[in-house]
């Protein structure tokens, strides 16, 4: 298929390739690491930033907390949640660290994470925990996976009767492996469990209803699947532990309650958040539902070209549905066993074949993870699965 076609969209992917920026000559799949952001919303924010700068202190001290409000509103209501519970932050690490950061850990107590979880993620809560002579467990999470029960009852068999909060991932990075998180929730409560729902892939890649999940804490970040502008998360705190959740920089509305206590943190640019709602509205006008059908129909794709040139097994045949906008493949034993071989062959790939990979080590083992997003084609994949097999000498 040319590279100017894209039938798994359909007859106007030219127009809404042309709506992004991405140099043309790479195949750009790995929108997950950092997102991208269409012309549209990157123009939305230099108007944001074009207000700013015709007058600074009208913008930061008179105009932003009601445009902040404004902009919180449309942000939560797009995650099925009132604007009392939630706030902006700049990024799902910040708010990790943020909701760790509150009285809620203490001596002796377990804090769970998962072997999927992200690695920033893992190191926040093991500081967290030594500071406070807490324990982090890191509960082994099967992949292949026989299905979404064999996750619940995997993460469930980490849990102890000192396991006070469990950091669990929506959409695992390393992986791209979607996680039950209505049932992990609603399991880990019974057991007593506060639940911090690492979602930072899940804004745009699927439908969020926090009023339904009802995690303890919940992020995710607009600036991957929502196509904002980078430095552009939530959180979400269940209204139990408004009152003792605070930023974890200090400024001026430190002694307010959540969430006007989040609403200043310094002198910066805020117009990531502010731009959100052109975000949402111009993945809004593409159509949700086409975008979520069309990027796991074209990751699933990528995933089966990519196998079928490399001839290695498939890593979970038959639980495709288990994955949406990211697939993963795996890579000859051997080739990514740490994290500085995964970046040396990123930049491999990238320089020869000009396609942006995200190869993983994870427990042992080497993968790519694919990423699709509107502005992909079938070529893209076609384009990594023809050079592959003499790249890693297959
Ligand atoms: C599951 C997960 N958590 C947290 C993060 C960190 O996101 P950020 O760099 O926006 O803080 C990522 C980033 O990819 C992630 O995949």
């Amino acid at each position: 298929m040319e590279q100017s076609e894209n039938a798994l969209w359909g007859s106007d992917w030219p127009h809404v390739r042309g709506l992004w920026s991405l140099d043309p000559s790479v195949a750009h799949l790995n929108h997950g690491s950092f997102g991208a952001v269409p012309v549209p919303v990157q123009k939305a924010q230099e108007e944001l930033r074009g207000k700013v700068e015709a007058n600074p202190v009208k913008s930061l001290a008179r105009s932003l907390t009601r445009e902040l409000d404004e902009a919180r509103e449309r942000a939560s209501d797009f995650l099925g949640a009132k604007a009392d519970g939630f706030v902006f932050v700049p990024n799902a690490t910040t708010a990790v660290t943020t909701v760790l950061s509150g009285p809620f850990i203490k001596t002796g107590d377990e804090v769970l994470v998962t072997d999927q979880g992200y690695g920033a993620v893992r190191y926040a809560a093991e500081r967290v925990c030594s500071e406070r002579n807490a324990q982090l467990v890191t509960c082994p999470v099967p992949l292949p996976t026989k299905g979404p029960d064999e996750l619940v009852e995997a993460i469930l068999s980490g849990i102890t009767n000192r396991t006070r909060l469990a950091i669990v991932d929506h959409i695992a990075s390393p992986t791209g492996l979607v996680f039950p998180i209505s049932k992990i929730v609603k399991s880990l409560h019974e057991k007593g469990v506060l639940v911090m729902v690492d979602a930072a892939h899940t804004p745009g890649m699927v439908g969020v209803d926090l009023k339904v999940l009802n995690p303890d804490f919940w992020t995710g970040n607009f600036h991957k699947w929502c196509c904002a502008p980078r430095g552009s998360a939530g959180l979400w705190v269940r209204e139990d532990y408004r009152k003792s959740i605070k930023p974890i920089v200090s400024s001026w509305y430190l002694s307010e309650e959540y969430p006007s206590s989040f609403r200043w943190l310094g002198t910066d640019d805020y117009t990531p958040y502010l731009a959100v709602p052109a975000a949402l509205d111009f993945m809004k006008g593409l159509g949700w539902e086409r975008v979520r059908q069309h990027n796991k129909a074209l990751a699933q794709y990528g995933r089966d070209t990519v196998d079928e040139a490399t001839g290695l097994d498939p890593v979970m045949p038959g639980l495709e549905a288990m994955f949406e906008a990211m697939s993963l493949v795996r890579l000859p034993d051997g080739k990514v066993r740490s994290d500085e071989d995964a970046r040396a062959l990123q930049a491999r790939i990238a320089n020869t074949l000009g396609v942006e990979t995200a190869p993983i080590a994870w427990n042992g083992g080497g993968y790519l993870r694919l990423s699709a997003q509107v502005y992909n084609s079938p070529s893209d994949y076609d384009r990594l699965a023809d050079g592959i097999p003499e790249l890693l000498k297959i």
